[in-house]
C-alpha cells in the first residue's frame, strides 16, 4: 500500500479533515505533520460531527494509529481537552492510537498571549493570526529555546528552562509590545507539570513507526493542515501560517525519505475561501460571495470569524500544484454552487494592464492583481445524494472538467456534502486506497 499525502490547495479549511478520513479506512498510519491548534478539521459520520484541531483525522478509524510528527506545534491542553472531548462521543483515544514525537514543540499560554498582543500592537495591519500561539512557537523552535515533547517528559532542568523563557516573553510584552497583560507564573508552571503525567505515555518514534510500515507495504496517510498559500515560504508573506504547509515538508518533518512518496493528494473547494488579511484576489465582495458564505457555512471552525469567499482561482491553484507536485485534486463542496445561475472561474492575472502568470511574491503588488473571469452554467439539481462523475448534471461535470484543464491536474474525486459517504471518488489510485 502507498504512502500518500494529503495537502490544502488554498488557504485552509478546503475539507482536508473530511478527505483524510474517507481514505483512512485501510490506514495504518495517519500522521499530522505541520501547524497546531490553529487548524480546524471537521468530520462527519453518522451524522455527527466531530471538529479536531490536532489529533489527525484518522482517529475515528479504529484500526488506524495516529501520530504526531516533529513539525507539529502542540498546545498540550488544547489536545487533553481533544482527547476528553472524543471520549465523551465514546472515542477511546489511547497511547495505542496515538503517538507524539519527541520533537514535537509545546505551545504554552506565553505564545499565545504573546501572538494575541502581538496582533493588537500591529493594528490595521494585523495578519488575523488564530491567536492560538503558532507563530510565537515556531520562532522558539528556530531560536532554540522552545520546550520539545520529550524535554517535558525527561529534562530534569526544564523548570529553569522555563523561568528563562517566561522572563524573556515578559519583558517583550511589556517593553516592545506595550502590553498590560501579565504571564502567570505559576499557572504556567502548574500546567507543564500537571499535563507532563499525563501525555508521557503517548511520546513516540515517529520516524521510526513510519520507515517500518512503509517497509511493511502498509497505507500511511500523511495529513496536512491549512493550505498551500499560507505556506511560510511560499504562501503570501506576511499573511501566512508559520509552517511549511506544501508537501515536501511531510517528509521532513515526519523523517522519511521523499522517494518513499507514492501519491500527492491536493483538496480544492470549487470556490474559494481565506479567513484572516491578506490578498485574495478573486474574492467577491458581492451578494455572490454572501451566498457562497450562507450556503456554504463559511465560517472558521477554530475562531468562527466569517470566511471570505470567492471563486476558484487557476493561477493560484497551478502555483499550488506546482509546489506539492499535487498528482490529483479532490474538489469539495461542488454542493455548495447549486442554484447559482452562472458559476465564475478566476482564469488569469493581469497586474497594472501586464498579463502574470503567478501570484508575485511582493504583498503590496499581489493586492492590485485583476482577475480575469470565465463565465459557466450552473445547475439547480439537488446533487448531495450522488455518488457518480455521470449521474452529477452536466453544469457539475463541465465544471469538474474545466478546473481540471485550468489547475492542469487531474480531478480525481469530488464531494458533495460534509458526511463521510459524500465524497466520490474517479481516479483509481484513489480507489484503490478505499
Ligand atoms: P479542513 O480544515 O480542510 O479540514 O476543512 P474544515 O473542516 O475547516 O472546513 C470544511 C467545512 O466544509 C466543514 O464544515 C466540513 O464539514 C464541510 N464540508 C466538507 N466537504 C463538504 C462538501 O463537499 N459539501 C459541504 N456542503 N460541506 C463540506
Ligand atoms: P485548517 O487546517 C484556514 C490562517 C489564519 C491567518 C493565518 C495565520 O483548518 O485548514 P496562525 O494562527 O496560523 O498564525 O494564522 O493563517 N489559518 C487558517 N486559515 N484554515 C486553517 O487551518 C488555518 N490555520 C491558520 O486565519 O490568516
Ligand atoms: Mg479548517
Amino acid at each position: 500500500m502507498p504512502a500518500v499525502i494529503v495537502v490544502g490547495v488554498q488557504w485552509g479549511d478546503e475539507g482536508k479533515g473530511k478527505v483524510v478520513d474517507y481514505l483512512t479506512e485501510g490506514a495504518q498510519l495517519v500522521v499530522r505533520f505541520q501547524g497546531g491548534s490553529n487548524a480546524g478539521h471537521t468530520l462527519v459520520v453518522d451524522g455527527k460531527k466531530h471538529a479536531l484541531r490536532l489529533i489527525p483525522s484518522g482517529i475515528l478509524r479504529m484500526n488506524t494509529r495516529c501520530l504526531l510528527a516533529s513539525g507539529v506545534v502542540v498546545d498540550p491542553i488544547v489536545l487533553l481537552g481533544e482527547i476528553e472531548t472524543l471520549k465523551k462521543s465514546g472515542i477511546e483515544v489511547t497511547p495505542e492510537r496515538l503517538g507524539i514525537a519527541g520533537e514535537v514543540q509545546l505551545i504554552l499560554p506565553y505564545h499565545q498571549i504573546v501572538d494575541q498582543e502581538r496582533e493588537v500592537a500591529l493594528g490595521k495591519e494585523k495578519i488575523g493570526t488564530t491567536g492560538r500561539g503558532i507563530g510565537p512557537t515556531y520562532e522558539d523552535t528556530a531560536s532554540r529555546t522552545g520546550i520539545r515533547f520529550a524535554d517535558l517528559c525527561f529534562d530534569p532542568e526544564i523548570e529553569t528552562r522555563l523561568e528563562r523563557n517566561l522572563t524573556e516573553k515578559s519583558r517583550y510584552l511589556e517593553l516592545v509590545l506595550g502590553s498590560k497583560k501579565k504571564i502567570d507564573r505559576d499557572e504556567v508552571m502548574n500546567a507543564v507539570l500537571r499535563v507532563r503525567n499525563e501525555l508521557r505515555p503517548y511520546l513516540a518514534n515517529v520516524s521510526q513507526e513510519v520507515n517500518r510500515a512503509k517497509q511493511a507495504g502498509e497505507l500511511i496517510v500523511f495529513e496536512g493542515a491549512q493550505g498551500s498559500l499560507l505556506d511560510i515560504c511560499h504562501g503570501t508573506f506576511p499573511f501566512v501560517t508559520s509552517s511549511s504547509t506544501i508537501s515536501g515538508y511531510a517528509c521532513a518533518s515526519a523523517g522519511i525519505g521523499p522517494r518513499q512518496i507514492d501519491l500527492v493528494v491536493g483538496i480544492c473547494k470549487a470556490y474559494a475561501t481565506r479567513v484572516g488579511s491578506g490578498p485574495f484576489p478573486s474574492e467577491d465582495h458581492g451578494p455572490a460571495g454572501e451566498k457562497l458564505r450562507a450556503n456554504g457555512n463559511e465560517f472558521g471552525t477554530v475562531t468562527g470569524r466569517p470566511r471570505r469567499c470567492g471563486w476558484f482561482d487557476a493561477v493560484a491553484a497551478q502555483r499550488a500544484c506546482r509546489l506539492s507536485g499535487i498528482d490529483t485534486l479532490l474538489v469539495t463542496k461542488l454542493d455548495v454552487l447549486t442554484g447559482f445561475e452562472t458559476i465564475r472561474l478566476g482564469v488569469g492575472y493581469t497586474l497594472d494592464g501586464q498579463p502574470i502568470d503567478d501570484i508575485p511574491t511582493v504583498g503590496a503588488l499581489a493586492e492590485r492583481i485583476e482577475v480575469q473571469y470565465e463565465e459557466l452554467p450552473g445547475w439547480n439539481e439537488d446533487i448531495t445524494g450522488i455518488r457518480s462523475l455521470g449521474a452529477l448534471p452536466e453544469g457539475a461535470r463541465r465544471l469538474l472538467h474545466r478546473i481540471e484543464e485550468l489547475a492542469a491536474c487531474r480531478v480525481g474525486g469530488f464531494s458533495v456534502g460534509p458526511g463521510r459517504e459524500q465524497t466520490v471518488l474517479i481516479d483509481d489510485r484513489l480507489r484503490s486506497l478505499t
